[in-house]
């Protein structure tokens, strides 16, 4: 992490005005930047400077979903075999839950691991954020600090949707496969908003069990590159960057990365359970954040 802290400082950042910026490059006059320069003027009305960023080689940053230093080293040595076993009643519920969902899964992808992945990383970016919020509304209810919690939480579903826009850089969902995500999402959220009030201890745990499931996913995904059953591909752009992969990458480093920050998220939310389970609250527990 510290490391990762340390290569962000090179990366040169300074505000400019776009306006500026769009007036200097409009030669041509054309009808598109006359537009752009339009919107930009607005936008410097407000005093609103978006920075204008560039990498340590002199090149321009060109993703603003993200910036240099979001990205980081993710630690691949991670034990990505590790396994909570359900022993109370709580864990045998969320493990169970957890199995009974991903069987219809497999059944409706079979061996189609990006389309997979996609739907997979939709869903998994939702406890996070729903955990967060709801942490986030019980410290101002209560007048107290959350520990780092909120923030530990929200960074998982920010972590969870750049695998998201990594994956739909390789593949766009068909029309059925976004309906398939329209409800998915409409019954997993509010299921989950409801199991997480009633018991956070509950909800941490189908997230750990949820991600040794993304793990386990993950794992038939690169062995399918590794043996050749799939065509391993160069690594998009925004990965590369993301995870400041070497140029050279492909899918299989891209799904190795991916595979690890899955093995952390499994570790923070069987870590959070564990802690309800013992009888405190996540507060009385420094979060992990930066955990990659
Ligand atoms: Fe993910
Ligand atoms: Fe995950």
């Amino acid at each position: 992490m510290s490391t990762t802290m340390g290569t962000t400082r090179v990366f040169n950042v300074h505000a400019r005005n776009w306006s500026t910026q769009a007036s200097s490059s409009d030669s041509s006059g054309s009808e598109k930047n006359d537009d752009n320069e339009k919107k930009l003027t607005v936008s410097s009305y407000w005093g609103v400077t978006p920075p204008s960023i560039t990498k340590a080689d002199g090149s321009a940053w060109k993703w603003n979903c993200f910036r240099p230093w979001e990205a980081y080293q993710a630690d691949t040595s991670i034990d990505v075999k590790k396994h909570h076993t359900p022993v109370t009643w709580n864990d045998k519920f969320a493990y169970w839950i957890v199995q009974a969902c991903k069987y219809p899964a497999h059944l409706y992808f079979q061996r189609k691991h990006i389309h997979h992945a996609v739907l997979l990383e939709t869903v998994a970016a939702v406890p996070g954020m729903v955990g967060g919020m709801l942490l986030h509304t019980k410290s101002l209810r209560r007048f107290e600090q959350s520990g780092g919690w909120i923030k530990a939480l929200l960074e998982e579903a920010e972590n969870e949707r750049m695998h998201l826009m990594t994956f739909i850089d390789i593949y766009r969902p068909k029309w059925h496969e976004r309906a398939l995500v329209f409800a998915v999402q409409g019954v997993f959220f509010n299921a989950y908003f409801l199991a997480y009030l009633a018991s956070p201890k509950l909800a941490h745990r189908i997230t750990g069990y949820l991600e040794e499931e993304a793990v386990s996913s993950y794992t038939e995904f690169l062995n399918d590159l590794e043996n050749g059953a799939m065509e391993d591909i160069p690594a998009p752009a925004i990965a590369i960057d993301y995870w400041c992969l070497p140029q050279n990458s492909t899918l299989k480093d891209v799904v190795r990365v991916i595979r690890a920050d899955e093995a952390h998220h499994r570790d923070i939310n069987h870590f959070a359970s564990d802690i309800h389970c013992q009888g405190h609250e996540l507060k009385e527990y420094p979060a992990p954040i930066g955990y990659h």
